[in-house]
């Protein structure tokens, strides 16, 4: 290997680590609910098994397959039941990353407080000392909205399309077994609309179909982009794209064969494998360095969300 290709590798090699170094961060955080009402001491039973419950939540949190898991800890009167649920979307590594994030983060968020619900991008996770499992709540949460509004005579066409994808995607996610899904429509031969539908996957299709017509209902449509989040499900519409769109399933339109290899070692080409890889190596190289800059650029430009909580112990206003 000549030493150009030696040094291109290692650059290579330090760009892609430096990038997955950069990539691995804090969980989003959205909001958190944890009325002051009812708290436990520090060095009550509760206490106790609040630390167990968080533990276990912590640690089957990268090696459950849907994102989601649920159990209890201690004996009555000082059990606490608690769950976590990741947006389908997300590998199992940032899920668990984003449930041991929040584990800990409750204790700064709301400290000695029994009941509580934490809400990040990436996951959500909730406790309380009244059972919650197969439970299903849509008492607070919030309503998050894209500041921009929309601005076009296309306002009610805007409008239709959120209505009918947000519905379609209601029925497909209470549907699916994982109780989740996200697609896109067209909105313009430029623009789509994207959307994602989930709840937890203890309830019924029929609650969880329930849970998601009336927060669809709920959604801001004038706003370019929306979310409503309580802790049975969540919905969310944007014009861009916000999830992961190859962890979702296979675009109808996919190719059957894969690309031919490049770097096919045929024996009498072995040189010519070498001076490709010194062109290749480098270039790529270059390439990464330009997604790096565009990654720190892109994160830089982070909107922010307006947010309307929905009133904690209190409904919907129309239920
Ligand atoms: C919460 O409860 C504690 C102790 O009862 C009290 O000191 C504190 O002011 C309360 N906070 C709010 C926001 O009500
Ligand atoms: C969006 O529209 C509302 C009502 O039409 C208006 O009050 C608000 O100022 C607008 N916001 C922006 C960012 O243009
Ligand atoms: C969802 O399931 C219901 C009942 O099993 C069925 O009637 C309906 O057609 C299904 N919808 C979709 C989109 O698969
Ligand atoms: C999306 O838009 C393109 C261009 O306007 C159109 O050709 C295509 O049929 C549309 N696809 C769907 C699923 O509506
Ligand atoms: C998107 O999902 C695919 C399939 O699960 C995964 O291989 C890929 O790393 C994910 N991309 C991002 C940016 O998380």
């Amino acid at each position: 290997m000549s030493y150009a290709s030696f040094c291109s590798l290692f650059l290579l090699a330090f760009l892609v680590s430096f990038i997955s170094y950069a990539q691995q961060q804090d969980p989003t955080y959205i909001y958190h609910t944890c009325p002051n009402a009812t708290t436990y001491s520090k060095y009550s039973s509760y206490s106790t098994n609040l630390k167990s419950l968080l533990i276990s939540l912590s640690s089957n949190s990268g090696s459950s397959s849907s994102g989601f898991y649920s159990t209890a800890a201690g004996q009555t009167p000082d059990v606490v039941f608690g769950l976590f649920l990741c947006r389908g979307d997300v590998s199992q590594e940032v899920c668990r990353e984003c449930v041991v994030f929040a584990a800990k983060d409750t204790l700064n968020l709301c400290p000695n407080e029994r009941t509580v619900t934490l809400y990040y991008d990436e996951c959500m996770l909730r406790y309380s000392d009244g059972n919650i499992l197969m439970d299903f709540s849509m008492n607070g949460g919030i309503i998050l909205f894209n500041p921009l509004n929309f601005t076009s005579n296309q306002q009610d066409r805007f409008i239709d399309l959120v209505l009918s994808t947000m519905n379609q995607l209601a029925t497909e996610a209470s549907n699916s077994s994982r109780r989740f899904h996200a697609r896109k429509a067209n909105f313009s031969a430029l623009q789509n609309l994207y959307g994602l539908a989930q709840c937890t996957p203890d309830l019924t299709s029929q609650e969880c179909l329930e849970c998601l017509q009336l927060s669809i209902n709920q959604l801001p449509t004038d706003k370019i982009g929306g979310r409503l989040i309580v802790p049975s499900c969540s919905s969310r519409y944007e014009l861009y794209l916000f999830y992961n769109e190859t962890a979702i399933g296979r675009p109808q339109l996919q190719l059957d064969s894969a690309p031919p290899p490049v770097f096919e070692n045929t024996g009498k080409g072995g040189n010519s494998s070498v001076i490709i890889l010194a062109v290749v190596v480098p270039v790529t190289a270059v390439f990464l360095l330009f997604v790096a800059v565009f990654v720190f650029r892109a994160k830089r430009k982070k909107t922010v969300y307006e947010m309307e909580p929905l009133a904690e112990g209190g409904k919907l206003p129309f239920l």
